[in-house]
């Protein structure tokens, strides 16, 4: 499959039109970016650790029933996934408190809820990716009711494979984001999209609490490459 134009340049990934309609391919990029892009900096070689991480998972998760728009990798920083359009709804699933949860109510990072919690924001890199609800969302015309309750029975299904998948090789999920798309086949149903790595997921050494992450470079903690190399390192083993 060869690429042809490009129809969408993200923070991370370039996506690429395909002689197939219904195909497009999404190329990993080491860029990094931080604070809704006003922070940028690289990553070396995280594209192509990226597309490996996140082919691995959408491989394991679609052998337990949840469907994606992944079809194959194609090459170090390609891989060809099915044509979607994105949902501009960012489902947000916390396991353990930290990031902008723990800042809005004013607790210490490492909290344990007392339920896995869901949030979803409106994506806008200009308004910062606003806080929304259910009600805003359907509203707007953002995602429909159907919509919004498969996003959130699948992010809940992802949940429980992937916080064992992680416990199982030593991380521990703090929480991450999942992006949505309708497929361009099957009458838009909806697809799990994006990606899922260490640049929007909280990945914790589960003895250590050593951040596996993006965090790293948020917070100039240093050693970015070596974590997101360790987190590949676990994921394929
Ligand atoms: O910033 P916050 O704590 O709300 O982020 C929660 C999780 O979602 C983190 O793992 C973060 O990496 C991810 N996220 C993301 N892209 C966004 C917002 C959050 O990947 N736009």
């Amino acid at each position: 499959m060869e690429k042809k134009e490009e129809l969408y340049e993200g923070k991370a990934k370039v996506i690429f039109s395909t002689d197939n309609p219904n195909r497009s391919i999404m190329y990993f990029k080491d860029d990094a970016t931080a604070f809704d892009g006003k922070k940028k900096g690289t990553i070396n070689d995280k594209g192509v650790i990226n597309n490996k991480i996140s082919s691995e998972i959408f491989r394991f998760l679609e052998k337990n029933g949840v469907k994606s728009h992944f079809v194959e990798e194609l090459s170090e920083r390609e891989m060809l996934v099915k044509k979607v359009e994105i949902i501009p709804v960012e489902v947000i699933i916390r396991n353990i408190i930290a990031g902008s949860l723990a800042k809005r109510l004013g607790i210490e990072e490492g909290t344990k809820p007392g339920e896995v919690i869901i949030e979803f924001c409106y994506k806008s890199d200009e308004l910062g990716d606003p806080f929304i609800n259910e009600y805003v969302a359907r509203a707007m015309g953002y995602a429909t009711k159907e919509e919004m309750d498969e996003m959130t029975r699948v992010a809940f299904k992802v949940n429980e494979l992937l916080s064992k998948f992680f416990d199982e090789r030593g991380i521990l999920l703090v929480d991450y984001k999942l992006e949505f798309g309708r497929s361009a086949e099957d009458n838009g149903a909806v697809l799990l999209a994006d990606e899922i790595t260490p640049d929007g997921c909280r990945l914790w050494d589960k003895v250590t609490k050593e951040k596996l992450d993006k965090d790293r470079f948020r917070r100039d903690l240093g050693g970015v490459e070596e974590a997101y190399g360790e987190v590949l390192k676990k994921v394929t083993e």
